[in-house]
Order: C-alpha cells, then structure tokens, then sequence
C-alpha cells in the first residue's frame, strides 16, 4: 500500500468532474487505489476521501465515520435516490486543513451505489454519514465545502492556506 498526495484548495485539479467507473475498471489497479486512498484517509486522519482529491477523476468515494476505523465503505457512482429534512454541520476536508465552517445539507437520503466488487446497493444515512457522503459527492462533481461560504470568507481561507503552506516551507 501506498500513501497518496492530498490536493489542496485552491487546486484547479480539485474542480474536475469525475467520469463514471465502468465495468472495465474494475481491475486490480481499482483495488489497489481504493486500498491506497483508505491508508491516506486513515493516515491523514480524515472521515471521508473522494478520488479527485488525489487527482484520479473516477466518480467514488472511500469513508470510514466510526470512531475506531472499523466500517470502511466504498460508494463507487454514488447517486442520492432520496432525501429528506436539512441539518447544518461543522464540517472540514483534508483539502482544505484546518479550516471549518458550518454547512447545511440534507438529514436523511438514500444513496444508491457499487460496492468495490461492482455489486450494486441502496443506504439510508443520516447524521454525520449522510453530511459525508454528501460532501464526498460534491468533490466529484468539483465542488469544495468553502464554496458554500460567502465569497469574503473563502476569500479568508485561501488567505490562511497560502499563509499555512508559507509557513511549512
Ligand atoms: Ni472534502
């Protein structure tokens, strides 16, 4: 296994749309690269990785929201066949580091997705499980938690990254 390298807000990378996963990829290559975003998603510690965030623009997602990294779940071209009710979360991203905001989003939906075998199944979530999937959903659509922010306080955060990685260099 592998760690992979996290993109980071404001990387145009992070702002492709990612193409469906066909049965023809499902391949060992698809294994290995699930298998390397839960090491990095455990590793960095997050809750949710999608693959765009790693720069692979194929539509899935890995996530893990138990509290002792017991119940890893693949959703490989998630869909959200119902929803219903809104709750607001703090939420953060691995691609954005230290930066947290409140995000409104559905209370309870339905996904309907492919496991990592390409076995079809539906989920009802609510709770910090349907906050990340529906974050993990708007990365492979390009879209970053911060965009939900006022244009003042993104403004602020792509300020505080820039001075976070100055700071590390
Ligand atoms: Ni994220």
């Amino acid at each position: 296994m592998a760690k992979l390298t996290i993109l980071e807000f404001p990387d145009p990378r992070l702002r492709t749309r990612a193409r469906e996963v066909r049965p023809e990829d499902f391949t060992p290559a698809l294994q290995q690269l699930i298998d390397d975003m839960f090491e990095t998603m455990y590793d960095a510690p997050g809750i949710g990785l999608a693959a765009t965030q790693v720069d692979q623009h194929l539509r899935f997602m890995v996530m893990d929201v138990s509290e002792d990294s017991a119940d890893p779940r693949v959703f490989i071209n998630p869909e959200i066949i119902e929803s219903d009710g809104h709750q607001v979360y703090q939420e953060g991203c691995l691609s954005v580091p230290g930066v947290f905001a409140d995000v409104t989003r559905a209370n309870q939906i339905t996904v309907r997705a492919l496991d990592r075998h390409g076995k079809h199944f539906d989920l009802q979530a609510d709770g910090l499980l349907a906050v990340c999937i529906q974050h993990e959903m708007d990365h492979l659509e390009g879209k970053v938690f911060v965009d939900y922010l006022s244009p003042l306080k993104r403004e602020l955060v792509r300020k505080k990254l820039a001075k976070q990685r100055r700071g590390a260099a």
